[in-house]
């Protein structure tokens, strides 16, 4: 079978501080943002890091009941997800599911710089959350 996944899109780190974190990036690696925005469905913040054609995206809650605000509470800070490019989130999602592997998402929903994006769950991905990012034709052919 061809892999699914085209290239890595994002390595995802939970923090408390996005401020001190992006601060950290920036004078311990030289590493700036290159996008920020709110997922106010997620209810959380994110600061973009570009590293080749990937990037990092520093994640921080924005409210109590967020996912990360669980994660930051039960496991601290640290590596919360990979985010694995592919071609087609839908087709992607469904042949994940087909092969046994437990979805977070049912079907693609919007995430981040217009991406298409759903959700593995770790417990079938040896501990690894998994997000599968379809980039909108703009943000795939400029990488912005
Ligand atoms: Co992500």
């Amino acid at each position: 079978m061809e892999s699914l996944l085209t290239d890595i899109d994002h390595v995802a780190i939970a923090v408390h501080d996005l401020d001190a974190a992006v601060a950290w990036y920036a004078e311990t690696m030289g590493a700036k943002v290159v996008h920020r925005e709110d997922v106010v469905s997620d209810g959380v913040r994110e600061a973009l890091i570009r590293v080749g054609d990937s990037y990092i995206q520093l994640l921080t809650p924005t409210r109590a009941d967020s996912t990360v605000a669980a994660f930051l509470e039960r496991r601290g800070e640290g590596l919360h997800h990979v985010g694995y490019r592919v071609a087609n989130c839908s087709e992607a999602l469904d042949a994940v599911r087909a092969s046994g592997a437990r979805v977070i998402d049912e079907v693609p929903r919007p995430g981040s710089r217009a991406t298409t994006i759903a959700f593995v769950h770790p417990t079938t991905s040896f501990g690894t959350l998994i997000e599968l990012v379809e980039e909108s034709v703009s943000t795939s052919s400029t990488h912005q």
